[in-house]
């Protein structure tokens, strides 16, 4: 029988179902791991079975045992163990975003006004605004300064519920303006009460030195590739690869220097327009392909094949006003798909997953329980740390979000209220 005939069958027990999840995870098969913990999310919400009956045990950190019914009393416990009563709240995975520009200075309503009213986001960029434009608020912010400020919006992320973050550079463009705030973005990290993902948005958009000669600027990222990984300021390398920004053939050596230096691949693809970048994300084994909002049906299939995490934007089409990615699309070619805030100033000025959650069911077309996924196991893969958390089983750290109301739907149905009331990360009470 295939995990996907199983996963059909009725009579598993929530562990069960939370086990098998785990197998198929650790064999990357997405779509059996998704109905399994999807069925297990579907039982989490009758009375008789979750919600009054089931535990999760964690010690140091990390999950040590999760089941149902009397057996918690059989749980060895350590002195001063303290036992909490959800009192019938979900307890569900803690959020994991992938995708954010955390680390930057200054607003952009007045760019977002203007494109209320039709001037297109592209043009802007080209005519020195956009993204320009916080790079010169963020170049004129000092170091304190902007650790005060990404201090506030992680602390803004956690208390809605996210244990697992991203963080991008990308509003210094110089190669040197990058490692400042990669060194902020690490400041920030070694205190943070949740986990930080530090990734170098290396290509966002050519720096105006660079104009005469954009192999310059190339040559002088890859040169700089070394430094970050030497120096531990990132995990991954990203690039936006859209028409009159950067090109796939010059992403390709940053590519190969950031697998030489060690460190994963994540690329902004095909969001505005259909470039050929996510059938490339997947040619440069990226760790994950982002946006996608414009992907082709081949770049679907190439996804597919090499089991990389598509991550949905859907904060950036709502307020930039395109159509948001079709979600049922990514997942009928068999894409594990992921959601993120895209949090920044320009694009996706939204907090928060459950907002996210709500908008992934909304504009792309997941079901609820999908938009849950996305937002948790599949986006704890798209940042490779799928073994690491985004599901509450054993040997995962206890990243553990409760929520006020008794069905955990209702974070696709009752978007901007706060339904957030406890946040553990990593066993510690951090909300
Ligand atoms: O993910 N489009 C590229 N990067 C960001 C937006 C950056 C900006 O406009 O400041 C995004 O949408
Ligand atoms: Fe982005």
């Amino acid at each position: 029988m295939t995990e996907k005939t199983a996963a059909k069958t009725a009579a598993d027990s929530t562990a069960d179902l939370n086990a098998r999840a785990e197998d198929c995870l650790a064999r990357q098969d997405f779509d059996a791991a998704r109905d399994y913990l999807d069925r297990s999310l579907q039982r989490g919400k009758t009375k008789e079975a979750l919600r009054a009956r089931g535990f999760i045990a964690a010690r140091d950190g990390g999950i040590t045992a999760t089941g149902r019914g009397a057996t918690w009393e059989e749980l060895e416990r350590t002195v001063g163990a303290r036992v909490i009563d959800a009192a019938g709240r979900v307890v569900m995975p803690g959020f994991v975003d992938p995708h954010t520009h955390l680390c930057y200075a200054g607003e952009r309503w007045d760019e977002f006004a203007a494109r209320r009213s039709g001037t297109d986001y592209l043009a802007v960029l080209e005519r020195g605004g956009g993204i320009h434009a916080t790079v010169r608020a963020t170049r004129d912010a000092s170091d304190d300064e902007l650790l005060t400020l990404l201090r506030a919006r992680l602390d803004a992320a956690a208390v809605s519920g996210t244990t697992t973050i991203e963080v991008k550079s990308g509003y210094g463009l110089e190669p040197d303006e990058e490692l400042r705030l990669l060194r902020v973005i690490a400041r920030a990290r070694a205190e943070a009460a949740i986990d930080v993902a530090p990734t170098y948005l290396a290509m966002h958009a050519l720096p105006a030195r660079y104009t005469e000669d954009r192999r310059v600027f190339l040559r002088d990222v890859r040169r700089t590739i070394p430094v970050v990984a030497e120096e531990g300021l990132a995990e991954a390398v990203d690039a936006f690869v859209e028409k009159g920004v950067f090109e796939t053939e010059e992403v390709r050596p940053i590519a190969k220097s950031a697998r030489d230096a060690g460190l994963a691949l994540t690329l902004h693809a095909d969001q505005l327009n259909d470039v050929g970048a996510t059938a490339f994300a997947a040619r440069m084994h990226a760790r994950s392909a982002d946006h996608v909002a414009n992907a082709s049906a081949e770049g679907l299939r190439a996804l597919a094949r090499a089991a990389i995490p598509a991550v949905l934007l859907p904060g950036s089409a709502f307020f930039v006003g395109y159509a948001a990615p079709d979600a049922r699309r990514f997942l009928a070619a068999g894409v594990p798909v992921a959601i993120a805030t895209d949090h920044n100033p320009g694009t996706s000025p939204l907090e928060g997953m459950p907002t996210v959650i709500a908008l992934g069911v909304g504009l792309c077309g997941l079901t609820p329980h999908q938009a849950i996924v996305a937002a948790t196991i599949n986006a704890a893969h798209a940042l490779g740390r799928g073994a690491r958390t985004g599901a509450l089983v054993k040997g995962r750290r206890a990243d553990i979000v409760m929520l006020d109301p008794g069905d955990e739907r209702e974070l696709a149905y009752r978007l901007g209220a706060r339904l957030v009331a406890q946040v553990y990360a990593a066993g510690r009470l951090i909300r």
